[in-house]
């Protein structure tokens, strides 16, 4: 069983959420290749793709978006599951639903499952425009993963892949 975890990250806490879901999944026995959305090739003899990006603004990154209207026809016929990265303790206000992007992802990829962790906020990584949106929507500081929560993730997703291959 073979499976790679395709991900999208700005500073850095969602490329070790990935890093987490391959180890949940390699303890399960899939081999697992993590790998940068912006640089991942998607190999032919893959059984299955996760995919995740951090949220900003209410949307994925581009090179998660890219990814998967790029691979679409490869990743409509693999088992796929969607995660995001975003907010930060507090549930997200549910006017809209995060990412922005979910409702297409799921009708293109047609996805087992999409998952939204908590993420992590590091004034010190931040740029000066993203300290001045996050100053204005008053976003918590901290690291609010859950590792519990993302590495059970993990384990159910190879749990399930495991259930859709042929024996
Ligand atoms: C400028 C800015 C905008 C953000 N916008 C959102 C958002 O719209 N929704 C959300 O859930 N999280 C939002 N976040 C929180 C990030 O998704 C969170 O910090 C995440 O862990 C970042 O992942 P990364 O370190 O992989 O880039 C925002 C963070 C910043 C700095």
């Amino acid at each position: 069983m073979r499976a790679m975890v395709v991900f999208a990250s700005k500073h850095g806490s969602t490329a070790e959420v990935a890093t987490a879901l391959g180890e949940a999944l390699r303890e399960e026995g899939v081999e697992v290749e993590v790998a940068d959305a912006a640089l991942a090739k998607l190999p032919e003899d893959v059984d299955a793709v996760l995919l995740g990006s951090a949220i900003y603004m209410g949307s994925w990154l581009n090179s998660a978006v890219d990814f998967a209207i790029g691979n679409s026809e490869a990743l409509r016929r693999l088992p796929v599951w969607l995660f995001s990265v975003g907010p930060l303790g507090e549930a997200p206000d549910d006017e809209e639903e995060q990412p922005r992007q979910l409702a297409t992802l799921r009708d293109t990829l047609e996805p087992n499952d999409h998952v939204l962790f908590d993420g992590r906020l590091d004034p010190s990584l931040l740029g000066f425009a993203e300290r001045i949106m996050i100053k204005a929507v008053r976003a918590p500081k901290g690291d609010f993963r859950r590792w519990d929560l993302i590495r059970a993730w993990g384990r159910k997703v190879a749990y399930e892949l495991r259930a859709s291959l042929p024996r």
